[in-house]
């Protein structure tokens, strides 16, 4: 995708028209570093006639070593041969007039594919391989899309980029719970046309806030969503963000298998009752059938109140495994919710925020960006997938 640097904002349009209308448009420079940052799968950045000499040059020369892949196009009034000299000098890929939009068009071609074939030729991936960490239970209402959505933006606010994906795909929450309104969501998957890439994921995203995107589910009830290309978007995710979270629906749907099957950890949740123990001991069952390691499983207990005829410590014996964390039932989490607000941002203090935000930190820290887990994610990158849950599925 492209960025196009440009303070008049009816120049910035006919730059933008020319290089292809999803590029994104800066009013200045001092704005790139952010917008790079925040957006990795960027390729090209055009620089606007209102761009001075001296920045594009000092961009163009910084870029050249930090992100050789990246084209930087110049453009000027008139382009002559001091104008090109220098240009060439500090590393710009191409130089064009204003009035060739078709030059432009052409230059913004040439320098994505450029930049494509060089990732390609040397295997470059984003400098951050992220973690992923699957909220599931078999059982609804128990409040997985509530803790995808506070362990997200707690993530996001301890300074990772995070991406809630929400995989329940006929019923999804995320976005309500966000209070957002996604113009575009796991629906439009097939309009990527096979070529599942940064660039094209990143058209699919929401952004929340600052550090945190969401993956939506479709918002119009009965969208298909194809399962087959959700492996493939799910490792794109974990290399354009530092940790992907993903809500899932409460049935081992192929959707669902995928995720596990590139799972750093697995945040299994339960509320303290014989329904959802009953539901969380088959779903170990079919875990331990699908070889999911238990050394990547969390396990939150929600809604563990006093008194309820089941005690925290009765339900993890039969269950047989301790809760990571407990939380519960307050009626400060519904107001949050009914809000679209996440609580670890609206009541920090509470002592639930408190909670999921050392719960969510845990979650880095086991896989986050450390060495340790660095080394396995390459491993399941670069090999056969690491499990294979779909293949297994039926055997
Ligand atoms: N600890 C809690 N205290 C009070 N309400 C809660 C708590 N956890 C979840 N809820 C509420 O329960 C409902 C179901 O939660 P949700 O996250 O949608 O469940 P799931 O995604 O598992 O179906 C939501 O309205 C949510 O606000
Ligand atoms: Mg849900």
């Amino acid at each position: 995708m492209t960025a196009i640097v440009e303070q008049d904002p009816v120049l910035a349009e006919v730059l933008r028209t020319a290089s292809g209308t999803s590029a994104s448009v800066l009013a200045s420079l001092d704005l790139i570093e952010e917008h790079l940052r925040r957006h990795p799968a960027e390729r090209v950045v055009v620089l606007g006639p209102s761009v001075q000499e001296e920045s594009a040059a000092e961009f163009a020369r910084h870029n050249r070593i930090s992100r050789p892949s990246l084209g930087v196009i110049l453009v000027r009034a008139k382009v002559d041969h001091a104008v090109l000299a220098d240009a060439l000098r500090s590393g710009m890929s191409e130089v064009i007039e204003t009035s060739d939009s078709a030059g432009l068009g052409d230059a913004v071609r040439r320098a994505e594919a450029l930049a494509r074939a060089m990732a390609e030729e040397t295997h470059q991936e984003p400098a951050v391989v992220g973690s992923l960490v699957t909220v599931f239970s078999t059982k609804g209402g128990v409040g997985k899309s509530f803790l995808a959505t506070n362990i997200g933006a707690a993530l996001a606010d301890q300074g990772k980029r995070v991406c809630i994906v929400d995989l329940d795909v006929h019923c999804g929450d995320v976005a309500i719970m966000l209070q957002l309104t996604p113009l575009h969501s796991l629906a439009d998957l097939s309009q990527l046309s096979g070529v599942i890439d940064p660039s094209g994921v990143e058209t699919l995203l929401t952004e929340h806030s600052e550090r945190l995107s969401v993956l939506a589910a479709p918002v119009q009830l009965g969208s298909p969503v194809p399962a087959e290309p959700i492996g493939t978007l799910l490792e794109t995710l974990k290399a354009m963000f530092d940790v992907v979270v993903v809500d899932t629906s409460g049935m081992f749907d192929d959707y669902v298998l995928h995720a596990l099957d590139l799972s750093d950890q697995l945040v299994l949740v339960g509320t303290l009752d014989i329904p959802a123990l009953k539901s969380l001991k088959l779903a170990a069952g079919t875990l331990d059938l699908l070889n999911l390691p238990r050394d990547r499983w969390r396990f939150v207990l929600n809604r563990a109140d006093a008194k309820v005829g089941l005690s925290t410590g009765e339900f993890e014996d039969t269950f047989g495994l301790k809760a990571d964390v407990t939380l519960p039932t307050s009626r400060d989490v519904l107001t949050a919710v009914n809000r679209g607000e996440v609580i670890v941002r609206s009541d920090k203090g509470h002592q639930i925020s408190k909670s999921l935000a050392s719960f969510a930190r845990s979650l880095t820290a086991r896989t986050g960006t450390d060495e340790d887990s660095a080394s396995s994610r390459t491993h399941s990158r670069h090999g056969a997938p690491r499990r294979g849950l779909l293949s297994r599925k039926g055997s």
